[in-house]
């Protein structure tokens, strides 16, 4: 059987999942595709990937963490046999062979779209009862609890629920989510500026927003997420000005999700000025930005048709997004491509995307 979920670019809502604010991602049509099959006479499970030279093993019935890509779909196996109700027989191994068109390290969600490619084969191949939300839990318990990455859930759902020509609106607070129509294009720029997750300045963010919570809950105890705070809230709190940056970030990028939604409801295009006041927050109150990204979010808007620019997923390098009319935006790709080799010295790559579908079986058993 095959099966293949895709990477997502977010349009808005950065660093809000996981303080219980909005996002609103969209699925992207670079995919992760895996082709699985039952091997009942194997002791060991494997997979080959189109990533990474030589196969992975694991024991599909106890994974060990090994510290290799592997992880991912061993991480999967783990998520599959501890969220069952009922105690889940020995499984038959597996071998699985993997392709992938999201690139790693460039916060396209190349790991999140290998999790939910991998829980809906093992889910399919196992004819495991499951439902499109439920994979994206697995795919997110895998890599928090098992691969040991803190992030929120937004990649997971994203990659689990897209829809061709929807964004998918995500309340990290709740975890309902809804699809809103969305036919645009987005530029998509890999400044080519390649960060890890994993002991990064991101899970020093979330602590710092953990203190914050903790802060105004000193005046507030019913306040349940950082994302719920108002902005009187955080002037009143008298914190330590780096937090006060931090939670502002996140209270007023959560009020730009909701504002972009309504405008994508009303006219089905993105607000340039909302995508800008994005990044400049990201910039100057999140620090999460770098020189490539503010680089390309100033150039981008000064050009002619792209309303807006602001860098996506988490930061620190990886993508930025332009959002305009397509013909703009592929005008815009080429020149800001040429600029960008000569100043940094790096060969971006860019992508004209539009929203695509979440994980599908290709091809049944
Ligand atoms: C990464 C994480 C997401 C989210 C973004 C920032 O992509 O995996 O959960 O926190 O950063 O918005």
């Amino acid at each position: 059987m095959v099966v293949s979920a895709p990477g997502r670019v977010n349009l808005i809502g950065e660093h809000t999942d996981y303080n219980g604010g909005p996002v609103l991602p969209m699925a992207i049509d670079l995919r992760t595709t895996v082709a699985a099959r039952l091997e009942p006479r194997e002791s060991m499970s494997t997979a080959v990937s189109s990533f990474s030279p030589g196969a992975v093993t694991f024991d599909i019935n106890a994974p060990d963490r090994l510290g290799d890509w592997g992880d991912y779909v061993r991480g999967v196996a783990w998520a599959i046999r501890t969220s069952c109700q009922e105690p889940l027989p020995a499984l038959r191994q597996v071998s699985m062979a993997i392709h992938s068109d999201v690139p790693t390290g460039s916060g396209l969600s190349s790991s999140a779209a290998l999790e939910v490619a991998a829980a809906l084969a093992l889910v399919e191949l196992f004819d495991l009862p499951h439902e499109t939300r439920g994979l994206a839990m697995t795919a997110w318990r895998a890599e928090t609890e098992f691969v040991g990455v803190p992030c929120g859930v937004m990649d997971q759902f994203a990659s689990a629920l897209g829809r061709a020509g929807h964004a998918v609106h995500i309340r990290c607070d709740t975890l309902e989510t809804e699809h809103v129509p969305f036919a645009g294009t987005v530029l998509v720029f890999d400044t080519a500026v390649h960060r890890s997750l994993r002991g990064s300045a991101f899970e020093l963010r979330r602590t710092e927003c953990e203190r914050a919570l903790a802060l105004l809950r000193e005046a507030d105890p019913a306040l349940a997420h950082l994302a719920h705070a108002s902005t009187e809230q955080i002037a009143a709190a008298g914190m330590p000005a780096v937090l006060e940056a931090r939670a502002l970030h996140v209270v007023e990028e959560s009020r730009r999700v909701g504002d972009s939604v309504a405008e994508l409801r009303r006219s089905g295009k993105l607000v340039g000025e909302v995508l800008n006041a994005s990044h400049r927050s990201l910039r100057d109150l999140y620090e999460c930005s770098s020189p490539e990204l503010d680089w390309f979010h100033e150039r981008a808007t000064t050009l002619g048709g792209v309303t807006g620019a602001r860098l996506t997923g988490a930061g620190w390098g990886g993508c930025a997004i332009a959002a305009g009319e397509p013909a703009s935006l592929a005008q815009a790709a080429t020149l800001l491509t040429a600029e960008y080799e000569a100043i940094f010295g790096r060969r971006p790559r860019s992508w004209l995307t539009r929203a695509a579908d979440g994980a599908r079986v290709d091809q049944a058993l």
